[in-house]
């Protein structure tokens, strides 16, 4: 199947780790999110939102980017979740207080 929006959420784990990963704070419960919104939302495309590893912007994360804009989104929270989703994947529009601009 080929999806017109693809969204990888970050949920890399490093066990006993100085550094910070997505995965140890909210990364696998985005996922969870993000997919029951999506499907939720019953949008007229195809849109997969899935685990990914390290996006290699971990002090930003929790990290989820979006394709194939390639719009990276930096500290994503539960109750960030229905913004992206209703403001990028519904209506086309950045949300740029979260978005990560290296
Ligand atoms: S651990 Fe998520 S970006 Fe590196």
């Amino acid at each position: 199947m080929i999806y017109e929006k693809h969204l990888f959420i970050c949920t890399h784990e490093r066990p006993n780790s100085y550094k910070k990963s997505c995965g140890e704070s909210v990364g696998l419960a985005l996922v969870g999110e993000f997919k029951l919104q999506i499907k939720n939302a019953k949008l007229p495309i195809k849109i997969r939102a899935q685990k990914a590893g390290c996006l290699d912007l971990c002090d930003n994360g929790p990290m989820v980017v979006v394709y194939p804009e390639g719009v990276f989104y930096k500290n994503v929270q539960l109750a960030d979740v229905e913004k992206i989703v209703t403001n990028h994947l519904i209506n086309g529009n950045i949300v740029e207080e979260l978005q990560c601009i290296r």
